[in-house]
C-alpha cells in the first residue's frame, strides 16, 4: 500500500488532530503517502484532498476541533454520492481509509467497503463513548472533564442560593457523558435515556433530600433523555416540588471544544499508529479499539451503537451516595 487517506467525519471530538497526526506519521514512518480528506464524505464526493507531509501535521496534538474538518453528508446516503466519491479515490490513487469518527461514520464505511472493497480502518472518535468495541472513544475523557468543571462552577453558585439546578449535558442517544459527570460532580440524580426516567421517583428523592435538609442539589440530564431535556423536565418537577429556587443550564458545544487531554492524546497516538499497521497489515473494514487497555479490532458490521453497554450498577450507585 503506497497511498493512504485520513478524513475526520460526524461531531468533531477532542484528539482528533493528535490522531490525525499519528497517522500521518506512521504513514511516514512505513514510507507510505498519506492524503487527507476535507470535511469528511462530502469532501471525499467532491475531491476535496489536500497532500499531508510529516510537518503538515507539526504543532496540532494540542488542538481541539479537526484541521481537516467535518461534516454529515446526506449524499454520501445515496448509492450515486457513493460512486462519485470512489472515483475520486481512484483519480488520487488511494488504496486504504482511515475514517475518525462514530457510528454514522462507521456506517457509512462499511456500506462504502460492500460496494467498492476499498480497504477502511475505522477510528472511534465522539465525545459519546457509545460504540462496542472500545473502553473509551476519542474526545470522551476531554468532554467530561470539560463537564465536570462546568458543573463544579454551578455547584458552587446553586450552594450560595440554596437553589435546584437541572444541568442538561449532550448525549441525543447516549448517556455516558451525563452517567461519569454525575458520578464525579456528586450529582443527586443522572437522568439517562437508555432507562426510562420516573418524575415521580425523581421528586420523591427530593423531598428525602429537602426532609434532610439539603440545601441544594443538582440532576444532570443527559439531552436525549425520555423525559426531555433540561427545561422539560424542570418544569415537570416545578408543577409539584417547589421547595427550591430552581434553574436550568445547557451545557452545549462546549463539551465537543477544547485542548484534548493527556488521556486522549494518549488515546490518539494508540488508535492512530494501530490503524495504519492494521490497513499495511491488510486489514479491513474494522474498527480499532482499546479493550482492557490493549488495542482491539472489531467488524465494522458490530462497531455500532449499543445501549447494553451501559452498566445500571453505577446507576445504581448515585443513588448510594446521593443520599
Ligand atoms: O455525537 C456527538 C454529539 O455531540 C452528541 O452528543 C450531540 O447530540 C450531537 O453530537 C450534536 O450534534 P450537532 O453538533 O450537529 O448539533
Amino acid at each position: 500500500m503506497k497511498r493512504i487517506a485520513v478524513f475526520t467525519s460526524g461531531g468533531d471530538s477532542p484528539g482528533m488532530n493528535a490522531c490525525i497526526r499519528a497517522v500521518v506519521r506512521t504513514c511516514a514512518y512505513n514510507q507510505v503517502e498519506a492524503i487527507g480528506i476535507k470535511r469528511g464524505y462530502e469532501g471525499m464526493i467532491e475531491g476535496d484532498f489536500v497532500q499531508l507531509p510529516p510537518s503538515a501535521v507539526s504543532n496540532i496534538i494540542h488542538l481541539g476541533g479537526t484541521m481537516l474538518k467535518t461534516a454529515r453528508s446526506s449524499r454520501f446516503l445515496t448509492q450515486e454520492g457513493r460512486k462519485l466519491a470512489f472515483l475520486q479515490l481512484q483519480k488520487h490513487r488511494i488504496e486504504g481509509l482511515v475514517v475518525i469518527g462514530g457510528d454514522g461514520s462507521f456506517k457509512g464505511a462499511e456500506t462504502f467497503y460492500a460496494e467498492t472493497g476499498m480497504p477502511v480502518i475505522g477510528i472511534p472518535g465522539t465525545i459519546d463513548n457509545d460504540l462496542v468495541g472500545t473502553d473509551f472513544t476519542l474526545g470522551f475523557d476531554t468532554a467530561i472533564n470539560t463537564a465536570l468543571s462546568a458543573i463544579d462552577k454551578i455547584r458552587d453558585t446553586a450552594a450560595s442560593h440554596n437553589r435546584l439546578f437541572f444541568i442538561e449535558v449532550m448525549g441525543r442517544d447516549a448517556g455516558f457523558i451525563a452517567l461519569y459527570t454525575g458520578i464525579a460532580s456528586g450529582s443527586e440524580a443522572i437522568l439517562v435515556p437508555e432507562t426510562i426516567t420516573d418524575i415521580e421517583q425523581l421528586i420523591k428523592l427530593l423531598e428525602t433530600g429537602w426532609s434532610r435538609q439539603k440545601s441544594s442539589c443538582i440532576i444532570i440530564v443527559a439531552e436525549g433523555d425520555d423525559a426531555g431535556g433540561a427545561f422539560e423536565v424542570a418544569q415537570k418537577v416545578k408543577e409539584r416540588f417547589n421547595h427550591y429556587d430552581t434553574r436550568v443550564s445547557i451545557l452545549g458545544h462546549i463539551q465537543r471544544g477544547g485542548s484534548p487531554s493527556c488521556q486522549d492524546r494518549v488515546l490518539a497516538a494508540r488508535l492512530g499508529v494501530a490503524a495504519v499497521e492494521a490497513l499495511l497489515n491488510r486489514q479491513k473494514n474494522e474498527m480499532v479499539g482499546l479493550i482492557n487497555n490493549q488495542i482491539t479490532f472489531t467488524p465494522l458490521t458490530k462497531a455500532v451503537k449499543s445501549n447494553h453497554l451501559f452498566d445500571p450498577n453505577l446507576l445504581r450507585m448515585v443513588e448510594i451516595l446521593s443520599v
